[in-house]
């Protein structure tokens, strides 16, 4: 487990796109599934900045872990703050991008993105398998959109499964377990104190934790796991080795 903790988001969305190009550079091309929520706003900010020619775009493929289902219109749609934050930005082509339409039932979605995945993507074991594969973690424990009072969607044998967040009731689409535990590289972005603890209690105790959260569930089978944190967020991680 590689812990990397910055003092800013620029100072994260740097060594995070750092990490990124080494990938990129080694491969043909890449397959990434983006996380939502708040967290990438700043990294894509960033790669929008980046000088024309430092990214190769063309290599990407862009995939999502988890969207709510809402209209692609809608400002809660993860697809949405991506195009805005860049897309609009960078020479993307539409043929690759791969969003989950949120506008769809929840239910024929998860079931339409899986089997898109498993066409697109190398399997490996019959399971669909990313690159690279961005996460976020809620201050519940919730990765993705596997929150812990349905943590048992983690071990769907599906690649997708519908979801439902615990408090607002929205509905989502989300990576199952095993989809993330496939992917090559595991990278969690994870800033601001009010993850502080759960980051601790993952990190610092990881066998508890993975009873009750599903951001603790996160044990690539590649063994490639990177927390990109900001000091805010690991403020409760001990100077011990982890
Ligand atoms: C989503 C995300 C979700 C997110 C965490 C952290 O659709 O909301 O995929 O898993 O990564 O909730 O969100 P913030 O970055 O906004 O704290």
């Amino acid at each position: 487990m590689d812990i990397q903790i910055f003092k800013t988001k620029e100072e994260l969305s740097q060594s995070f796109t750092a990490w990124f190009l080494e990938i990129l550079a080694e491969n043909d091309s890449v397959n990434i599934a983006l996380s939502g929520g708040s967290t990438p706003k700043s990294l894509f900010d960033y790669w929008a900045q980046l000088r024309e020619g430092e990214v190769d775009w063309n290599k990407i493929k862009f995939f999502w872990s988890d969207e709510r289902c809402v209209p692609p219109t809608d400002d809660e749609s993860n697809y949405k703050m991506t195009k805005e934050h860049l897309f609009h930005f960078v020479p993307v082509s539409d043929k690759n991008i791969f969003r989950i339409h949120g506008e769809n039932v929840p239910e024929v979605e998860a079931k339409r993105y899986g089997d898109l995945l498993s066409a697109k993507l190398e399997s490996i074991h019959g399971v669909p398998t990313f690159d690279i594969l961005m996460l976020g973690m809620g201050d519940d424990g919730h990765t993705a959109s596997i929150f812990p009072h349905e943590i048992e969607l983690w071990n769907s044998p599906d690649n997708c499964v519908a979801a439902t967040h615990p408090t607002s009731g929205q509905k989502r689409v989300s990576l199952s377990g095993k989809v993330i535990n496939a992917a090559r590289n595991v990278a969690f972005l994870v800033t601001g104190e009010n993850k502080a603890d759960k980051v601790e209690e993952i990190i610092g105790h990881p066998h508890r934790a993975e009873k009750k959260y599903p951001a603790a569930r996160v044990q690539p089978d590649s063994g490639n796991l990177l927390w990109f944190l900001d000091e805010k967020a690991a403020r409760k991680l001990t100077g011990k080795s982890y």
